[in-house]
């Protein structure tokens, strides 16, 4: 039996949620995977309750599974007066659960082509996976017990300074570079790692490293792009890329390009490992890559496909159930061949909303 801790969090997390353990409910019936899903309260909400992001106790759970399904957090209570913050939940559930690699595929459908508001011969065909480090740079400067290593506004003689480090270590790097080529082994064989090596120090290293990691690899190809540079080629060329890998900010600002090649940010799924093992696979941690959205949330208007596919990642990554996640994965392309669309996608003549798009994957994979 694999457990599967379900945290669905702030803002449209409880609806998308919703849809996605419908969908996975489902599958596991038609497919016979033995699931126990339980529920917690992270980010805002678990605030509310508690006064804590995450609590110990979820914390504790989550270690135990097999995998986490998460919704979304933030924009609620703690945001900007110095208290708690709902997106603490996210960074220690990141670190404490060693989840260092964040896989996040970019694949266009060809019945959302029109969707994007690129033209289409340049989003055809478009099957990429960025992965995202996810546990050091930019983001983790903050941490005040770590000498040297300061995130913070000071006063700097008249006036106010603030400092942000972007800090990796070689291990940092070569551990998720691993995990990219290890993926790209078993996609198109090309690895794209983006850096800002004209520039920085951390990207200095970060392409020497990348380069050592390579050398273990030698049936994958290896190129370098700078991170502005990528941001241009996504847009320009982004069927040529099959794996891209790059830190933690600049992995954050290109998936949310990518999406829109997509066609909506609404689409996107991730999963985030590390390496502990499960039966099925690895364990991991599965989220929309879209925010809580506050204002839509509770309207039934939220594209719930970004959970969905999140949900078939649980199962390929971590459940090492590859014939569900397929399944989901196709119910999920025949609703939108069939024509209907959530309101990020234009709506339609086939309109639908959160709970009704969610139904329709469920009727089709039940049908299946
Ligand atoms: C993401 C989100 C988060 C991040 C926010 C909510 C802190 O944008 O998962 O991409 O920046 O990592
Ligand atoms: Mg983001």
């Amino acid at each position: 039996m694999s457990r599967v801790m379900v945290l669905a969090g702030d803002g449209v997390g409880p609806e998308v949620t919703t849809q996605a353990v419908r969908v996975l409910e489902a599958v596991a019936r038609r497919f016979d995977v033995p699931l126990s899903l339980h529920e917690r309260l992270v980010g805002g909400a678990s605030i509310e309750q508690s006064g804590v992001a995450v609590s110990d106790e979820t914390m504790r759970l989550c270690s135990d599974s097999d995998a986490v399904l998460f919704g979304a957090v933030g924009g609620l209570a703690g945001a900007g007066d110095g208290g708690p913050r709902p997106e603490e939940a996210l960074f220690r559930l990141r670190t404490e659960l060693g989840l260092f690699a964040n896989i996040r595929p970019v694949r266009t459908l060809e019945a959302l082509l029109g969707s994007s508001p690129l033209r289409e011969e340049r989003v055809r065909e478009v099957d990429l996976l960025i992965v995202r480090e996810l546990s050091a740079g930019l983001y983790y400067g903050f941490h005040e017990n770590v000498p040297g290593k300061p995130s913070e506004i000071r006063a700097h003689g008249d006036e106010l300074v603030a400092i942000d480090t972007l800090r990796y270590t070689e291990g940092e790097i070569a551990r998720v570079a691993d995990v990219a080529f290890r993926l790209a082994e078993q996609r198109r064989h090309r690895v794209t790692s983006v850096d800002k090596a004209n520039v920085l120090s951390s990207s200095i290293l970060w392409r020497r490293v990348v380069d050592e990691i390579a050398t273990d690899f030698p049936a994958v190809g290896c190129e370098h792009l700078l991170v502005d540079a990528c941001a241009m080629a996504l847009l320009a060329r982004a069927s040529s890329f099959d794996v891209i890998v790059t830190e933690n900010l600049f992995g954050d600002i290109l998936t949310d390009e990518a999406s829109m090649l997509v066609g909506s940010l609404g689409m996107l799924p991730s999963a985030s490992v590390g390496t502990r093992r499960t039966p099925g696979g690895l364990f991991g941690l599965y989220e929309p890559v879209h925010g809580s959205a506050p204002d839509i949330a509770g309207r039934d208007m939220a594209n719930p496909c970004g959970a969905i596919l999140s949900a078939a990642m649980l199962l390929r990554h971590s459940l090492g159930r590859d014939d569900a996640a397929n399944a989901v994965e196709k119910a999920v392309t025949e609703v939108f061949d069939a024509g209907y669309r959530t309101a990020d996608l234009g709506g339609g003549s086939e309109s639908v909303g959160t709970d009704r798009m969610g139904e329709l994957v469920e009727e089709r994979i039940l049908a299946c």
